[in-house]
């Protein structure tokens, strides 16, 4: 990449070995079910996480919203997080496609939905007056709070609340490999009770397309029903798949570079006047910072200067930035950033 780009982990390009395996990939008419490398992706995601089976889809909005539609019926409720990326990112999907009714409890600083929240949320004893509760979703990592991962024992007190009032519980596990690098622990660990679990093979993972949708077999046949009704049903999609699977065997592996990037950058950040950073907060790939009074330019005259220097920054709010580092961000690359702000701030 030519440039320095933080906006997000969105912006990876796909890996030289993953456009290598894509050229050669063997490939069906996935519909039918006949695309072995698709095949292949959804056996050895499904393994990975060790559930029953997967589906490969075309984005983590999509493997979230099939994931609820197979979960839930018109009138049904599901307590999901208010900075749950599913709330307030995806369109208002589940309310727009399935008539499903979300209700929100406050996400803590710790990326955690309060156990004592999710349990006043829950609809019980069933009234005519009240929609039904249907399923439980959380975030792993907790995005909306700075990229927060959540524990297994977290994860399974969720599950076992869930399991007492006859709920199911979904992970959007977008940036799961994340957690589970930052835990150090496998995103099996962290998802031994959830009934299904969505993650992303683009942002970090660095596949230029695609998420994947694992649980139970007979909850993954609904969803692939979904999945057609959305218009998912690809064809020859063992291209994109190939690139999923160099994405969970070579570049899963190494996320724990991207965080010590982040890290680099936040402690070189934080020692720069005018600039707040908060290192507690910085778990995964993200960086938070927030400028002081003293700094008197806008948060965008600092974007534009940064541009001007190739670096490229994004998540803005009226005093802060959201910088997240990725595949393509080098130890080098970090100095050149740091030196850009102390120029810029100067
Ligand atoms: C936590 C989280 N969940 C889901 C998504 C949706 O993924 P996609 O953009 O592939 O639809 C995102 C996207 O950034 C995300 O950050």
């Amino acid at each position: 990449m030519d440039r320095i780009d933080l906006r997000s982990d969105t912006v990876t390009h796909p890996t030289p070995a993953m456009r290598e395996a894509m050229a050669n990939a063997a490939v069906g008419d996935d519909v039918l079910g006949e695309d072995p490398t698709v095949n292949e992706l959804e056996a050895f995601s499904a393994e990975l996480f060790g559930k029953e089976a997967g589906l490969f889809v075309a984005s983590g909005t999509m493997a979230n919203l099939a994931a609820i539609l197979a979960h839930c019926g018109r009138g049904d409720e599901v307590i999901l997080g208010d900075k749950a990326h599913t709330f307030r990112y995806e369109v208002g999907s589940m309310a727009a496609f399935g008539g499903i009714h979300p209700h929100t409890v406050p996400v803590q600083a710790d990326g955690t939905l309060r156990l004592c929240d999710i349990e006043a949320a829950i609809r019980y004893p069933e009234d005519i007056h009240l929609p039904v509760t249907r399923l439980i979703t959380v975030e792993n990592a907790q995005c909306g709070v700075g990229g927060i991962p959540l524990t297994a024992a977290y994860m399974d007190d969720v599950a076992a609340l869930a399991q007492r009032y006859g709920l199911r519980t979904h992970v959007d596990g977008s940036r799961i490999f994340n957690a589970a690098a930052a835990l150090d622990c496998t995103v099996r660990d962290l998802v031994t009770s959830a009934d299904s679990v969505a993650f992303c093979l683009s942002k970090g993972l660095c596949a230029p397309v695609g998420a994947v949708l694992v649980g139970e077999a007979q909850f993954i046949q609904q969803a692939r029903r979904m999945r057609k009704a959305l218009g998912g049903g690809m064809r020859q999609a063992g291209i994109l798949a190939a690139a999923g699977l160099v994405a969970l065997r070579e570049v899963a592996p190494r996320l724990h570079e991207d965080h010590a990037t982040a890290r680099q950058l936040a402690e070189g950040l934080s020692h720069i006047p005018g600039i707040e950073v908060d290192l507690e907060q910085v778990r995964i790939n993200m960086v938070f910072i927030h400028f002081t009074d003293e700094v008197r330019l806008s948060v965008s005259d600092i974007a534009e200067q940064m541009a001007q220097r190739g670096v490229w920054v994004g998540g803005r709010d009226p005093r802060g930035l959201r910088l997240v580092t990725h595949y393509w961000i080098t130890p080098a690359h970090i100095e050149q950033v740091i030196a850009a702000f102390r120029e810029v701030l100067s």
